[in-house]
């Protein structure tokens, strides 16, 4: 559904987005995840035709986007990072100005309102001025504009961000729902949880893919190599951890730090960090191999680019 080849726009001497390829099928959700400034949004707007790619080519569903922009923009559905609604006008209004905008006849547009609201979850909602939804609310009016004329390709730019737990659970249902009607997501995302959900994710930097792959794999490259450390003094430990010749590094997750060690150094490693905190009079509550995430893999990956 999504085909891109060797993609490339620059902003002045900034190569925003440098030489990207990627594909995704039917039913298939991709998350593209990247710190700020990777070009993720720069990709996503290539993608819906809002900018124009210095060169390389987009196909959406064997349509080429540059040459027959109106059909192909015709199967997108558009939820950009800083979705702007009109404050003074209702969910319903604003849901017509879309489908307006999109080309819907006056006799669909009516109904469809009411069905993607519902789809949604603010059907209850279609009267309330939009300037005073919350902020999961907003993203969902977003998500209902960018699906009311039922496009079969979805690029959704950081569609959660700010947005409660309990919503961004809802809102993965409602894709989960649409995978299931066969339309390609594409997602971008800071959250490495909802990457993990996706069948392929691709970790871009500077414009260009480091690693792509389903989140599995992706994570199979550190197999063996991550160890959990939890105990006190954090400092310390942290410190003695990053001393040891065969940690590569060491990472705090919230109370835990994760040490990325070289292959085949487990055992190695954990007697040698249990003596030297021992010595020191600090204290391990747990010294452990764990299945790495994919946040190990994405730090190892901009460490390595850093140091190349
Ligand atoms: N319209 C623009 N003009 C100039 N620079 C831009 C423009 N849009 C994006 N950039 C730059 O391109 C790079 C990629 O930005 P962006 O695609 O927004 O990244 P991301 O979404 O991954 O945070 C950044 O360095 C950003 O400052
Ligand atoms: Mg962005």
């Amino acid at each position: 559904m999504i085909r891109v080849n060797d993609l490339r726009r620059s902003f002045g001497d900034l190569r925003a987005v440098d030489g990207l390829s990627l594909s995704i099928q039917k039913g298939e959700i991709y998350a593209l995840v990247g710190p700020d400034g990777a070009g993720k949004t720069t990709t996503l707007r290539l993608l819906c035709g809002a900018l124009q790619p210095d060169s390389g080519h987009i196909h959406l569903a064997g349509i080429d986007l540059q040459r027959q922009t109106e059909q192909a923009r015709a199967l997108i559905g558009y939820l950009p990072q800083r979705f702007s609604l009109y404050a003074e006008l209702t969910v319903l209004e604003n849901l017509r100005f879309f489908a307006e905008v999109r080309g819907l006849p006056a006799e669909e547009w009516h109904p469809r309102s009411s069905e993607i609201l519902d789809f949604v979850g603010l059907g209850e909602f279609a009267d309330r001025r939009a300037g005073l939804l919350s902020g999961g609310m907003k993203q969902k009016l977003g998500l209902a504009a960018a699906l009311v004329h039922h496009p079969k390709i979805l690029l959704l730019d950081e569609p959660t961000g700010g947005v409660d737990p309990v919503t961004r659970q809802n809102f993965w249902q409602l894709i989960i729902r649409l995978l299931r009607q066969d339309v390609a997501v594409l997602i971008s995302t800071p959250y490495m949880d909802e990457a993990s959900r996706c069948h392929r994710v691709g970790f871009l930097q500077y414009g260009r893919l480091l690693i792509e792959g389903a989140p599995s794999e992706i994570v199979s490259r550190l197999e063996g190599r991550v160890l959990e450390l939890v105990g006190t003094p954090r400092r310390l430990l942290k410190q003695i951890a990053s001393d040891d010749p065969q940690v590569q590094n060491a990472h705090s997750f919230g109370d835990r730090l994760h040490l990325r060690i070289a292959a085949g150094s487990a055992e190695t490693v954990m007697r040698r960090l249990g003596s030297a905190i021992a010595a020191q009079a600090g204290s391990i509550e747990r010294l452990r191999p764990v299945k790495p995430g994919l946040e190990d893999v994405f730090l190892d990956l901009l460490e390595s680019a850093h140091a190349a």
